[in-house]
């Protein structure tokens, strides 16, 4: 939080902001709060950071103290804020954890109108409160005894007292009131930076150094000059330039200073609206429309205006708004001033206006609209908030007074070409012509010739941006429409009301913060008091998260001498090394060495290459490493790195590419009954396909590795985010070839992994490790976000070619399917993957006759790893399409189809012939159907459907099923080491790794459960290879299972131990037998061990077990989706799981919003982007879109399913971490119910391809209609920008 003082208002202001886009410079006279500063375990913690860990809101904590400090300055601003503002406020903030749901529920107990019953005591949760009020849980488990809501009190909460809030520093205030007039300059090793005192100085400052930016907010240049290389010797900061900032309303409009920040703007103008008269603010209107959603508040904060419309972007969100309304630009320079509009001619090329060097914008015109002039602005981006348009649009027209007749129509375009496109032809073929009927499709095909993008446009999605430009048209002339019939009454030229169904085109989708209500298990009354096993246990780091005490691996302190790696990666997808020169690099500042296979003193070789020794086989393939004194100089010595190659044939990016030339790298089987005799059976067959995009982890923390060498006997100490702190070890050990038992491998904490950090950290820290030893010093590798996503791989991107037999009345007999992965360039887990996939093809379903063959596609993409769920989402996506396509054929819902071919029983039977109690799989069926209240809205939604032509409602039903633990037995096994010390405490270590996902939090309420001491006496330090060796990956939904288990061993052992104390002393204390123990020698150190069950599958034969046991589950979801956009809204989410008996319920509640958000995106926003060349586009935040807080479901429910019960897991509980990413599939098939409805609109009714992600794009060019068919198809010959691999 940045805060200044304000002379004139005498106030201080406080603003979020990123801190990678403020640089130093720009916080002269500014306080600087961080999350640090405002509570600490040490001292008292500060209310916000209370909330968010006692409401679970926080799971690896490395977004916390960002959502902490967004929400810590709207309380500064507003002690009591509105539920609007918050979700303003939080707008800008990401979490890859917890589905959001928990840190809203945090922050609305600060809310003025809260309907949060928090407040009311410790009875009843607010989430139950709410719903209760709207009745969602009317038919759910109301009554039930057992079930219980409340995941955190909020009677005892620390209340927010305002007059104990660090106060602005007093000299800051009186620097800024005695401030003279006075230039500053900073001054660097390569830069100067200036803050003129006054106008005068900025214009000749301008005139010396006309190249110099006019930096005001740095949300263009920042960026620029870290990702795109620009670079400034001078900045010119005109921060001190009143001027600029001056805000003036006048007879004829609004007089904004350039500098004027959007978040200022935005104020300006909704007060502006709301005092006065409507007819006079259209403009207005229009643009804080587009500033409520343009990025988050951090960068309204500090974007201004001027740079908005001087950088010049295409996708400016304003632009076109001021070009169409006519705005007035004042332009000053030494030589004088001038004012110029801002229309078609201001904007010459890419990010370039008609601004002389030495000119600069001072300040913007914005005229007050007046009656029969309509003023409206569109946008469509990938994600609704915080993200840029991929088309947007301003669109005014002007009637001659008391007629429908157009005297001027201007529209402009952002997103559909270099600059802001001006619909010129348009403008002037229809003006002095009538607002009529007839207007429409001769606008369109004016239109379709003014925004002409070529086939191969940069941005690709082409027929999608043509479509977008007439589709907003027709919003615009609707909503003109609706106007003009308002002011014209009788006279209306259309002679009649605007259909009523036509009207859902012209209403604009609304965001809502999400809330819902979670249930679960009561747990037993036999418990001891202080047990926590079964209650909703706070996470255990929760706080130390929140106050930014948490420390994850960059958070190290620089060691002696340390290095920065920085790593050298192919720019090519296929080719041979011909030759690296490095001689540049290595002259550059703080340039240490370079880092080449030349270097690895051991193998070369751990699952695939460690650095690529001759031919590269993706763009991101590491070839060497550079190393110096810091992240900078690495970064630039790496860049100066010069590799030439040999371009080799041929180049296999698609998973077509791959089944064209046939680069599998396995061919998997299985099968069941006897697949053709069922077709000849079969009453009807039906054949389809679906292809499901890949996904990127996101985890909030990148790649981080430490490693520090001990240049004695060779030992090496390893800190790295991995998942698999055994595997680091042994592949650091290989390298450097040295025996495992020199290496140790360290992990506190990691911030998220997902699966990401399973395989790619160990390969970069074997790197690191190299470098480590040739240089003698520590070496540390943080990745950037960019390089992280190029070079590390994610989801598979999977291919489900289907032919499936059935019966008339919905039974499947027969399925027959063609599965096939992208596994990139190398192995990884491609094959246990595609293992996973083939196993859980069935989904929650019982089909007799099966036949299912699976391909891992060698490509040259980077190499695909685990993701949570491990396959398992890809499978159920099919599964669901071929269910689709059947009840689509038969005429049938498609739940009624799934309800019918629902495994059944005690005794189910998998097509490999694991026989499993599918018993839960119907009941939490049965349970979500009654909890959603699934009937009642199916019927609300074909109501809804019937009377709006332009929005549909969509509703999906799904049942879940997935396998917890490995697939293969070596890895269910794991370890634990008990110290008990002299005072009673105990120190516990296990092998597994604190994710995120509360393990620790579960182990301890494990240890205390079983030592039956509080928790407060056992501490977790970290995970370490010398405390307990050979351990497992912390994956596949197994982490409580199996160290659980180990750990429940290690303290019944030392129970043994200490027995006969307590049999002597049974009224003793703890301390008493530990005490007593000592006395008589004995050890209370104990290690603990646990054998899970040996599973696996005979791949030949095609039988075995794929798991101990599944989780069941079903999921509900129902959206609404903008035919004319391909926006969606998430309504409601109801989802049921089976946990067993839930060890945390807050713990697994969270895993599971986390996970279906997760799922959410992959199936309907994530979207990775390669070039034909196999250059990964979406490389960061701006291109690749994870879900915000606004595309959570406005109700998200979630219930544990009560009384089950696990046998094969500890204390009866079940592995939940992943299940609930394959809920996120009922958002895609309810976004296939809608668009089916929208279809349906004119005729069409059969069957169709809904590819995931179900992007804008997808719906839009879905839901075919008049607007569709206008566009031509790209011709095929074409090369797109994009691809789909
Ligand atoms: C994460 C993120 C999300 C965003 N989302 C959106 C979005 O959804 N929609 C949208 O429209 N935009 C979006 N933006 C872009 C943002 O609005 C612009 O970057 C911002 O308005 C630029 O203003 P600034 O003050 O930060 O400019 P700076 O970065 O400081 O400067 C940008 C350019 O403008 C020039 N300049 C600035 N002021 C003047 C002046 N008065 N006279 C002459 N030249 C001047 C500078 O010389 C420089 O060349 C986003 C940006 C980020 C980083
Ligand atoms: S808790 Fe938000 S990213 Fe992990």
């Amino acid at each position: 939080m940045i805060s200044k003082y304000n002379t004139q208002e005498k106030k201080i202001l406080h603003f979020s902001v990123n801190a990678c886009l403020t640089p130093v410079c720009m916080l002269h006279g500014a306080a600087v709060t961080t999350v640090e500063g405002i509570g600490s375990t040490r001292t008292s913690i500060h209310p916000v950071q209370e909330r968010i860990a006692k409401a679970h809101g926080s799971q690896c904590g490395f977004c916390t103290p960002g959502m902490v400090m967004s929400m810590y300055t709207l309380l500064r601003n507003n002690p009591a804020p509105s539920t609007a503002q918050l979700q303003q406020c939080l707008a800008g903030n990401l979490c890859r954890c917890t589905g959001y749901r928990p840190i809203v529920d945090a922050f609305r107990t600060f809310c003025t109108a809260s309907t949060c019953c928090q407040r009311r005591g410790p009875e009843e949760s607010c989430h139950r409160g709410k719903a209760e009020q709207d009745g969602i849980m009317a038919e759910s488990k109301d009554s039930d005894q057992d079930m219980c809501s409340q995941l955190f009190k909020t009677d005892d909460l620390l209340p927010l007292d305002e007059t104990q809030e660090l106060i602005f520093p007093p000299e800051l205030m009186l620097m800024e009131e005695r401030r003279e007039e006075r230039t500053l300059v900073f001054r660097g090793e390569r830069m100067m930076w200036i803050i003129p005192a006054n106008l005068e100085e900025l214009l000749e400052l301008k005139s010396q150094y006309p190249k110099a930016p006019l930096l005001v907010g740095n949300t263009n240049i920042g960026p620029n000059m870290k990702f795109k290389g620009a670079f400034y010797p001078v900045i010119i900061h005109p921060a001190n330039v009143s001027e600029l900032h001056s805000v003036q309303f006048t007879e004829e409009g609004l007089r904004l200073g350039a500098a004027c920040s959007l978040g200022h703007v935005k104020n300006i103008l909704e007060k502006a609206t709301a005092e006065i008269t409507s007819e006079k603010t259209e403009i207005f209107r229009a643009l804080v429309g587009q500033l409520c959603v343009l990025g988050g508040e951090q960068i309204r904060n500090m974007a201004s205006l001027g740079g908005n419309i001087v950088s010049g972007a295409p996708t400016s969100d304003l632009n076109p708004i001021l070009a169409a309304s006519k705005c007035v630009l004042e332009l000053a320079s030494k030589g004088g001033r001038r004012e110029i509009h801002l229309d078609e001619n201001f904007f010459v090329g890419f990010a370039k206006t008609s601004l002389r060097p030495e000119e600069l914008l001072l300040s913007v015109f914005i005229p007050y609209s007046r009656k029969w002039q309509f003023v409206l602005a569109f946008r469509q981006a990938p994600r609704r908030q915080n993200a840029f348009s991929t088309v947007n649009a301003g669109m005014q027209v002007v009637f001659k007074d008391e007629t429908n007749v157009i005297t001027d129509l201007r529209m402009f375009f952002g997103g559909v070409g270099p600059t802001t496109v001006f619909a010129k032809r348009c403008s002037k073929e229809l003006t002095n012509r009538s607002w009529d009927e007839n207007l429409l499709r001769q606008t369109c095909e004016l239109l379709l010739d003014d925004i002409s993008l070529p086939d191969s446009a940069p941005g690709g999605s082409v027929q999608f941006r043509r479509t977008l430009t007439i589709s907003f048209f027709y919003k615009f002339y609707l909503q003109v429409w609706q106007r003009l019939q308002q002011l014209l009454g009788k006279e209306d030229p259309f002679g009649a009301n605007i259909p009523e169904r036509l009207c859902s085109a012209t209403i604009p989708f609304s965001i809502e913060l999400p809330r819902g209500f979670q249930s679960f298990q009561k747990v037993f009354s036999d418990q001891f008091s202080g047990d926590g096993v079964g209650q909703p246990v706070m996470h255990l780091s929760a706080i130390k998260h929140a106050t930014g005490e948490a420390v994850y691996c960059d958070d190290i302190p620089r060691q002696d001498g340390e290095l920065v790696l920085a790593l050298v990666t192919s720019t090519q997808a296929h080719a041979k090394i011909v030759s690296i020169d490095a001689s540049k690099a290595l002259q550059l500042p703080g340039v240490f060495d370079i880092i080449t296979t030349q270097d690895i003193p051991g193998k070369n070789i751990g699952m695939d290459e460690i650095l690529c020794e001759s031919e590269v086989t993706c763009v991101g393939h590491i070839i060497c490493g550079i190393v110096a004194d810091n992240q900078r100089h690495a970064k630039m010595a790496a860049a100066a790195v010069k590799i030439s190659y040999e371009d080799l044939e041929p180049l296999i990016l698609t998973l077509e590419d791959a089944i064209q030339h046939k680069s599998f790298y396995a061919h998997f089987k299985l099968g069941n009954g006897n697949v053709d005799a069922a077709f000849e059976k079969a009453d009807q067959q039906v054949e389809g396909q679906i292809h499901i995009g890949g996904q990127e982890h996101f985890y909030m923390e990148t790649h981080s590795i430490l490693v520090v060498p001990k240049n004695e006997d060779r030992e090496v100490e390893v800190v790295c985010s991995t998942q698999d702190p055994n595997f680091t070890q042994s592949l650091v050990a290989e390298t450097l070839g040295i025996p495992y038992n020199r290496v140790t491998v360290r992990v506190k904490r990691i911030g998220g992994s997902f699966g990401g950090k399973v395989r790619k950290a160990s390969r970069i820290a074997a790197i690191a490790a190299v470098a480590a030893h040739k240089t003698g010093r520590s070496v540390r590798c943080i990745l950037e976000r960019g390089e992280d996503m190029l070079i590390s791989g994610g989801r598979h991107p999977t291919l489900g070619r289907y032919k499936v037999g059935y019966m008339s009345d919905g039974r499947i007999i027969a399925v027959e399917v063609s599965c096939y992965t992208n596994g990139g360039n190398e192995l990884d887990y491609s094959l246990t993957v595609m293992q996973q996939i083939l196993s859980m093809l069935d989904s929650g379903y019982h089909i007799p006759h099966v036949c299912l063959n699976g391909f891992v596609c060698k490509t040259n993409l980077p190499s695909n790893t685990a993701f949570r769920a491990f396959g398992q989402p890809q499978a159920i996506a099919i599964t669901e399409s071929w269910i689709t396509d059947v009840a689509t054929k038969c005429g049938l819902s498609a739940e009624k189809v799934r309800e019918m071919n629902l495994y059944r029983g005690e005794e189910a039977c998998t097509p490999y012939k694991q026989i499993f109690d599918s018993r839960n799989q119907l009941n939490c069926w049965n349970e979500c159907l009654q909890m959603a209240s699934y009937h009642n809205r199916k019927i609300s939604v074909e109501e809804f459907n019937k009377l709006n032509c332009w929005k549909k409602r969509g509703i999906s039903i799904v049942p879940l099923r997935k396998s917890v633990g490995f697939s293969e037995s070596i890895f269910n096994q794991a370890g634990a080491l008990l110290h008990v010390y002299e005072d009673g405490s105990v120190l516990l270590t296990h092998g597994g790794i604190e994710l995120g996902q509360g393990l620790h939090t579960k182990i301890l309420q494990i240890a205390s459960h079983e030592l039956k001491i509080p928790r407060s006496a056992i501490h977790l330090s970290e995970t370490s290879t010398e405390k307990v060796p050979n351990t497992t990956p912390t994956a596949a939904s197994f982490g409580t299972d199996l160290n659980g288990m180990a750990v429940k061993d290690a303290c019944q052992s030392l129970l043994q131990r200490l027995q006969p104390f307590m049999d002597e002393n049974p009224k003793g204390t703890w301390n008493d037998w530990v005490k007593e123990a000592l006395n008589n020698k004995v050890s209370l150190s104990t290690t603990g061990f646990f054998k899970g069950e040996d599973v696996s599958i005979d791949w030949e034969k095609g039988e075995g077990t794929i798991a101990s046991y599944f989780v069941f589950g079903a999921a509900c979801s129902e959206v609404e989706i903008d035919c004319l956009t391909g926006d969606h809204k998430n309504i409601r989410t109801d989802i049921v799981i089976d946990a067993g008996q839930s060890i945390n319920p807050a713990v697994d509640i969270g895993q599971i919003e986390g996970a279906f958000t997760q799922g959410l995106g992959l199936f309907t926003m994530e979207e990775l982007k390669y070039s034909p060349k196999g250059v990964l586009y979406t490389r960061g935040p701006t291109q690749y879109k994870i879900p915000a807080v606004c595309d959570i479901p406005e109700q998200l429910n979630v219930s544990l399913l009560p009384r089950s019960q696990n046998p094969k897991a500890i204390y009866s509980s079940k592995g939940i971490s992943e299940a609930a990413v394959l809920a996120g599939c009922s958002v895609l098939y309810a976004i296939k119910d809608a668009i089916a409805a929208a279809r349906e609109e004119i005729g069409l009714t059969g069957n169709f391809t809904l590819n995931s992600p179900s992007t804008p794009e997808r719906i839009r060019m879905a839901c075919i209609d008049q607007f569709t068919e206008m566009v031509p198809d790209c011709v095929p010959e074409s090369i797109p920008w994009a691809i789909v691999v």
